[in-house]
């Protein structure tokens, strides 16, 4: 069957000329298109809406053919958006296809763990995989960009954004990010299942003071360079198609409007040539920043920052011409900017091919398989005392709390394609798994932050009459994400009461938490046998943990960020520096105290231990694994040499498992202090009952490079102590020297 936007496209392909021609450079197409664009075609490439409805409206149908817009984000129906690309393609005067966007951050339809979740899979390739599927959902429905992977080192579980970073630590979220642009850009940007990916908030918009979202990031240059930028550098070296700037300031100055940050590092420092697009509004924002007096001056400070495209707020439209006109805006800034959206464009290969006629897309039994994989390789167990876990005895279990059979919290922040009738939740499961007759349900609270305490009895009741409690603890979708900073980081709602009330019926408890940040619960896992993370684990949440607790599956997620045993303690990290005065270990379990007489004038509270209630790099497994034998292959590393650290690591159980070995370095004396530990490298080891391995790392002088005071990445000679460990504070220790 001819279908018209198929003859369309084809019309278009044969007749029109030069720019058709893939054969031809994507610089010389690009050259060539914009000799020939209007200064206000110029401008509307630069410019992003959102304002595509379904039905369309028709003023918008001739505002692309006018050549107003670029493209749109998070809008319309695959329908609207074949035919609104008709349009754009056919209608108007130069045929420059638009570019639809959207925030696919785990999934499209079939919705992966939330981004925080799957670096604690510390699994880069299942990482890029899940991005891949997203990729070939969301292509289908006509979207060929994702504002995704959002690539902020987050250290503050307040900041509701968390949830979509991939956590504390630059090595682990550099190894994350660049996997997640592989997946969903694919082999080929062109190819058509590809979508263009976005490295976002360019920068530090996760030090978000006091974790108050769009707060001011103050940050020296060299943390900046230390810490926040590795994993942008990445997502760069990873080929990533455009960067998103941030809503903060930086030291002072937007993000959006910030040329230190968008021509020095990344245009000149990286020389990178993909597309630059301001956050929602961003530009205008810089109104209240009180870094502009109005659109006009917004619109110049972001042109001459480098932003390309504006997204949704029309400061580029309204003013970018008469700017032009009265020479504050140099021609040369429009073209540098249309050249590096049109080079999207053409490296997309959205001139090139006929308009995709509309799809509805659904997940697929193996999509859900992949789903149910990260949900599986994501959840992390904290706590199980004598083996609780895996269920495999329990004749019936008490399903309880807010969080058993609730889909849409499951899925987590940003899923507005994800659909609650795919979700299978935990409840599910479990019936499915276990038949109804061994599972009674009581979820006690309506939602996680229901204060009422009328549904406690059945609770209660269904507890008396199991063997095994399992209590569906954490946050609603709407509790994680932006806009949703926390100043508390407890179980909200009657949730702590009501594992009081079920803990009265003296049986076991599992508690399974679904949060999209760390929250702190320290009285509930004290009550519990075992405690498993589970964060808003998406579609297929409900399989992946019921399977993990009864054994199916064994645990092997990893904490990609630090618990804190209470809020008072953030920001707290793994990588800090060291203090003159440090705490140690015969100071824990004095809190309080007397302060009288306090236990050392030492680096820490009088109120709480100053250890965090789970570390960084932390995660059980169903078996015991054991660390021997550290090695490290010569006393001293030259430069221009390598270095080999191993160790033997042994399962000593009975369950197979897979076990996260992780390499730390810690430089002793520099004239940067360095932290006292710093993630350097770390393997994915199946282990078989009884099998040992011995692990390998190698180790360059490159590798221990790091900031000087004069922003010169160095290396210094001196003593470099290495672990090699399950987490961030144990392991086994050598040192050598670095000449
Ligand atoms: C604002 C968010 O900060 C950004 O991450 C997102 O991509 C845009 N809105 C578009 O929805």
């Amino acid at each position: 069957m001819h279908s018209p936007l198929c003859s369309a496209a084809t019309a278009l392909l044969a007749g029109a000329v030069l720019l058709a021609q893939p054969q031809t450079s994507v610089e010389s197409r690009v050259e060539a298109l914009l000799s020939r664009m209007t200064l206000e075609e110029k401008i509307g490439q630069m410019s992003q809406s959102t304002s595509m409805a379904t039905p369309v409206a028709e003023g918008i149908k001739a505002e692309i053919r006018a050549g107003r817009w670029g493209s749109f984000l998070n809008a319309g129906s695959p329908a609207d958006r074949a035919e609104t690309q008709r349009i754009a393609m056919t209608e108007s005067r130069l045929h420059i296809p638009l570019l639809y966007g959207r925030d696919v951050i785990h999934g499209y339809k079939t919705i992966f763990p939330i981004p925080l979740a799957q670096a604690a899979t510390w699994d880069p390739h299942l990482v890029e995989q899940a991005a891949r599927q997203a990729a070939r959902e969301a292509s289908e429905e006509g979207i060929r960009w994702t504002f995704a992977p959002m690539i902020d080192i987050a250290r503050d579980p307040r900041w509701g954004r968390i949830a979509e970073s991939l956590g504390e630590d630059p090595r682990l979220g550099s190894t994350m990010a660049a996997a997640m642009v592989r997946g969903f850009q694919g082999d080929s940007l062109a190819g058509d299942q590809s979508v263009a990916a976005c490295a976002k908030h360019f920068a530090a918009y996760g030090t978000a003071e006091a974790g108050r979202d769009y707060n001011s990031a103050w940050i020296p240059e060299l943390l900046l360079r230390e810490v926040y930028l590795p994993p942008f550098k990445a997502a760069r070296d990873a080929g990533v198609a455009t960067f998103m700037t941030a809503f903060n300031t930086l030291n002072g100055v937007p993000a959006t409007g910030n040329r230190f940050l968008l021509r020095e590092i990344l245009r000149s420092e990286w020389k990178y040539d993909g597309m630059v697009v301001s956050d929602y509004n961003s530009i205008t924002e810089m109104i209240p920043h009180a870094y502009a007096r109005d659109p006009r001056e917004a619109a110049r400070k972001a042109v001459d920052a480098g932003v390309d495209m504006e997204m949704v707020s029309t400061a580029y439209f309204a003013n970018l011409k008469s700017l032009v006109d009265s020479g504050e805006v140099h021609f040369t800034e429009i073209d540098g900017a249309v050249r590096n959206i049109l080079r999207l464009k053409f490296r997309l290969g959205l001139f090139d091919k006929p308009i995709p006629a509309p799809a509805i897309v659904v997940p697929t039994a193996s999509s859900l398989e992949l789903a149910e994989r990260a949900a599986t390789e994501s959840a992390v167990l904290l706590k199980n005392d004598r083996w609780l876990l895996p269920l495999h005895d329990a004749a019936t279990l008490a399903i309880v709390g807010p969080l058993a059979d609730s889909p849409v919290d499951q899925m987590g922040t940003w899923t507005m394609d994800g659909r609650p009738e795919d979700v299978q939740t935990p409840l599910a499961a479990f019936r499915k798994l276990l038949g109804n007759e061994r599972v009674r349900y009581a979820p006690g609270l309506k939602n996680s932050r229901d204060l009422g305490r009328e549904g406690f009895a059945t609770a209660v009741e269904a507890a008396r009459g199991a063997d095994v409690v399992v209590l569906f603890l954490g946050e609603e979708q709407i509790l994680s994400g932006e806009a949703r900073s926390r100043a508390f980081l407890n179980l909200p709602g009657a949730q702590e009461a009501l594992v009081d009330a079920v803990s009265a019926a003296g049986k076991p408890i599992v508690v399974v938490i679904m949060a999209g940040r760390p929250l702190t619960f320290h009285d509930v896992a004290a009550k519990a046998g075992a405690v498993l993370y589970a964060w808003h684990p998406g579609t297929m949440g409900g399989p992946a943990i019921a399977k993990l607790l009864l054994g199916t599956t064994v645990p092997t997620g990893r904490l990609p960020v630090t618990f804190p045993r209470t809020v008072g303690q953030v920001p707290i990290y793994y990588a800090h520096l060291n203090t003159g005065r440090p705490a140690s270990e015969s100071e824990l379990g004095v809190p309080m105290g007397n302060p009288q007489q306090p236990a050392g004038y030492t680096s820490k509270y009088i109120d709480v231990d100053f250890t965090p209630e789970y570390p960084f790099g932390f995660g059980l497994s169903y078996t015991t694994i054991e660390y021997a034998n550290l090695r490290v292959s010569s006393p001293v590393l030259s430069g221009g040499q390598t270095i080999t650290v191993s160790a033997d690591v042994a399962n000593r159980g009975t369950r197979e498992a897979t076990e996260t070995v992780q390499l730390y370095v810690r430089d002793l004396v520099a004239s940067v202090v360095q932290p006292v530990r710093k993630l350097n490298a770390f393997q994915q080891v199946p282990l078989k009952p009884g099998e040992r391995r011995t692990i390998e790392f190698s180790i360059s002088a490159a590798d221990l490079a790091f900031y000087d005071q004069h922003m010169r990445l160095v290396t210094e000679p001196g003593r470099i102590q290495v672990w090699v460990a399950p987490d961030a504070t144990r392991g086994l220790t050598g040192e050598f020297e670095l000449r």
